[in-house]
């Protein structure tokens, strides 16, 4: 076992050796394990922290964090090439990291892949604005040897260089994510059973009911509750193959390769059915064509709508998610028949989804007598990742106590509470924009369930 022993134990700080101690006491604490290497990588103590970091790996409720560690501690040392297969272990699992897309153009840049870099880069910092660095964009630009990747997209009519293959979509069948991660969304968990998991299972029974198996679902609703979450519990669930799909990525490319990488996608799903193909963030179809002006984004919606068409149902036992918070930036052409032809609203938890998803999300954490009922109680209005957040939170809480303590501090109810004041949840916003489509813009009922959500919430 690791413990103070094993390091130049003069030049760590003494939070740390008290933390080391702990670990030693407790050395199946995962996400102690991930912090106390987080503290030798600060301290410069890569090699240490790299050991650590290994060991908390298989830890599921850490694996990323770790994974990230790695990769970081790699770059450090100088090791590009061991950060870079890191970080694509870990996009591997959790595809819209963005800190590991950060790490991973930082490992790019250094191994001299500037325009994949670049790539993660912009990815990483749509989907997290505050992870910026503008002097990091600015080397990977400067240091990019095609001077087309500067004018992405809005260049227009070109075909991408022959090097431009690193948007490979990851491909993986998330085997851990099942429905029994997701907390509450009984219904929508029912009408995905019926419409993807049995006939996926039964396709023959399906068939002789006149049922095409296969086709389109579209998730949306506010931040956080669970759309991505559970697209990958879908796959999870029907065994499928699960390509995850980053739209900006396909996006990034230059224009006419947009539309080559589009049919690339779909071809690969249907040679490898049963499959679900998911492309989070749809509505960056729609966006970008309203940002650009120009003709040429209508050639990717054009070809995103023929392959969901399936060129006269090729598309059998292939399945087609899309995941948005803003339904109303999609093209109505998408909700056709035939296309995204099921449209469910994913709504933030209501008490007992919340109580459910804190119960598994504080598992692999130290707790003591934590009361999930009251806490569920008093977050009406909080996503699932407000309620991660929130456990996050007190965790830290508890950790900057055992330090000061110099003995383990589990997450109590007092922590919580503290946290709790901290922290406003994010699903109103979204709801006071969606009611006003639900109120003017509704005339074919598509907000429907929107309005009904309001009404009975009294948002
Ligand atoms: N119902 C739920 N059960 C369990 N975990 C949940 C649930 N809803 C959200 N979470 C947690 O919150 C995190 C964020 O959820 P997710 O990414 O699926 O939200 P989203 O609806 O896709 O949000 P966005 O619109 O911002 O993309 C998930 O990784 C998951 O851990
Ligand atoms: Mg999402």
């Amino acid at each position: 076992m690791l413990g103070a022993s094993t390091m130049d134990s003069q030049s760590l700080d003494p939070s740390l050796k008290l933390l080391l101690d702990a670990l030693e006491r407790t050395p199946d604490n995962a996400p102690l394990r991930v912090h106390v290497a987080d503290m030798l990588a600060k301290a410069g103590q890569h090699a240490q922290a790299i050991r650590h970091y290994r060991q908390a790996v298989s830890d599921a409720s850490v694996s990323s964090e770790a994974r990230l560690g790695l990769a970081r501690c790699a770059l450090a040392m100088g090791d590009a090439e061991g950060s870079i297969e890191a970080c694509d272990a870990l996009l591997k699992e959790v595809p819209d990291f963005a800190r590991g897309l950060i790490a991973r153009a930082k490992a790019r840049h250094s191994r001299g892949q500037h325009r994949e870099g670049l790539a993660d880069y912009e990815r990483a910092t749509s989907l997290d604005s505050t992870l910026h660095e503008p002097s990091l964009r600015d080397a990977l630009i400067r240091d990019t040897s095609d001077p087309r990747a500067k004018f992405r997209v809005v260049s227009g009519g070109d075909s991408a260089p022959s090097g431009a293959a690193a948007n490979v979509p990851d491909t993986s069948v998330p085997d851990r994510v099942t429905f029994a991660d997701v907390g509450g969304l009984d219904e929508v968990k029912e009408k995905i059973r019926m419409r993807i998991v049995y006939p996926f299972a039964n396709p023959e029974l399906f068939k002789a009911y006149g049922k095409k198996v296969g086709g389109g679902v579209l998730f949306y609703g506010p931040p956080g509750c669970g759309k991505t979450f559970m697209a990958k519990a879908t796959a999870g669930e029907c065994r499928a193959n699960f390509i995850n799909v980053g739209l900006h990525e396909v996006l990034d490319m230059w224009i006419g390769n947009s539309e080559k990488q589009l049919h690339q996608l779909f071809e690969d799903a249907r040679r490898r059915a049963p499959s679900v193909l998911f492309f989070d963030e749809v509505d960056a179809l729609g966006m970008q064509r309203a940002k650009l002006h120009s003709g040429s984004m209508r050639g990717v919606i054009t070809q995103f709508l023929a392959e969901l068409d399936g060129f006269a149902s090729r598309n059998e036992r292939v399945l087609v998610i899309g995941a948005t918070n803003t339904p109303w930036d999609l093209d109505p052409a998408f909700r056709r028949p035939g296309r995204f032809d099921q449209v469910l609203f994913v709504p933030p938890p209501d008490r007992s989804a919340r109580e459910q998803i804190l119960s598994l999300k504080a598992h692999a954490k130290p707790t003591e007598s934590l009361d999930f009922g009251a806490i569920a109680q008093q977050t009406e209005g909080w996503s699932g990742a407000d309620l991660e957040h929130l456990l996050d939170s007190a965790a830290e809480l508890a950790l900057a106590q055992s330090i000061a303590r110099g003995s383990l501090e589990p997450i109590t109810m007092t922590h919580v509470d503290k946290a709790r004041a901290k922290i406003r949840p994010t699903t109103r916003e979204w709801f006071s924009t969606a009611r006003n489509y639900a109120q003017y813009a509704n005339e074919a009922g598509q907000y429907d369930d929107i309005a009904d959500y309001i009404r009975q919430h009294n948002y």
